[in-house]
């Protein structure tokens, strides 16, 4: 079963997480990050960029694989998954923009793109956490409900639901991508540590699902309930339709505290 930990608040889940993170960094330099985008893993980004500085924590050597990026948008656009990343990630931790990928979106070379992500993953070793958010209809990274669980990186078509949610970043719906790049289910579930966090009353369908409903390719983020070490952190309004969410507390309260995350 996932982990789950209720916090007070976005920016309690983001220094979790980066507590949990910057540890991994002082014991493995060159830590492989499964970077997440979208506005969910912000106070993550945030909490570990200032974690970073005032520790003096060296991130010259960590590398990073982004989740996924859109089709078809002009290089150097500002809500390419690139550029996001880039402004949002590389930036503020100051981390080596050449050890940052981030799957190629353009139209160029598109036919063999997933299958070089996945290679480059392979030879960096595999992702050593896992950053993830989880749409309003419960996708992972881009993968829309229907997802296989044994899925890599590949073009996706993107629901209307999240072209629609994601239309906030562009100048209009009409303007949001069609298709994507996306790791898959499988590649996310190669990670060796995934941490999903979700905030608002928004997310507590999704995160109901995704911890305690039927395993199943409709539902994508239930794939985490096949993982052997993952880690939901939520805030009160999106772990709100959680049946056992007595019980993860007391687990939480009860956990020994040399265990982390
Ligand atoms: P959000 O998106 O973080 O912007 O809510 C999450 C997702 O779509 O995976």
């Amino acid at each position: 079963m996932a982990e789950v930990v209720v916090v007070e608040d976005q920016d309690a889940a983001g220094e979790l997480a980066a507590r949990s993170i910057v540890q991994l960094i002082r014991s493995t330099p060159d830590a492989v990050l499964g970077l997440a985008t979208g506005s969910t893993p912000l106070p993550l980004y945030r909490a570990l960029a200032a974690t970073v500085a005032s520790d003096g924590v060296d991130v010259s050597r960590v590398r990073g694989f982004a989740l996924d990026e859109y089709v078809g948008l002009p290089a150097g656009h500002p809500e390419s998954y690139r550029s996001v990343i880039t402004r949002e990630v590389v930036e503020p931790l100051g981390l080596d923009p050449q050890r940052i990928h981030v799957p190629n979106g353009s139209l160029e070379g598109i036919e063999h793109a997933g299958a070089d992500y996945e290679r480059a993953i392979v030879a960096a070793g595999g992702v050593d956490v896992q950053i993830l958010g989880i749409g309003t209809d419960g996708h992972l990274g881009f993968n829309e409900p229907g997802s296989s669980f044994a899925s890599l990186t590949r073009v996706k078509t993107l629901t209307e639901q999240t072209r629609r949610d994601n239309a906030r970043f562009f100048a209009s719906e009409s303007d949001v991508p069609v298709h994507c790049i996306t790791q898959g289910l499988g590649t996310i579930l190669r990670a060796r540590h995934l941490i999903l966090l979700a905030f608002g009353a928004g997310k507590a369908d999704a995160v109901a699902g995704a911890v305690e409903g039927p395993v199943s390719a409709s539902n994508p983020g239930s794939a985490i309930q096949l993982h052997p070490h993952a880690t939901v952190l939520v805030d009160g309004a999106a772990a709100a339709n959680l049946r056992n969410l007595d019980y993860y507390r007391y687990a939480w309260l009860n956990k020994p505290s040399w265990q982390g995350i």
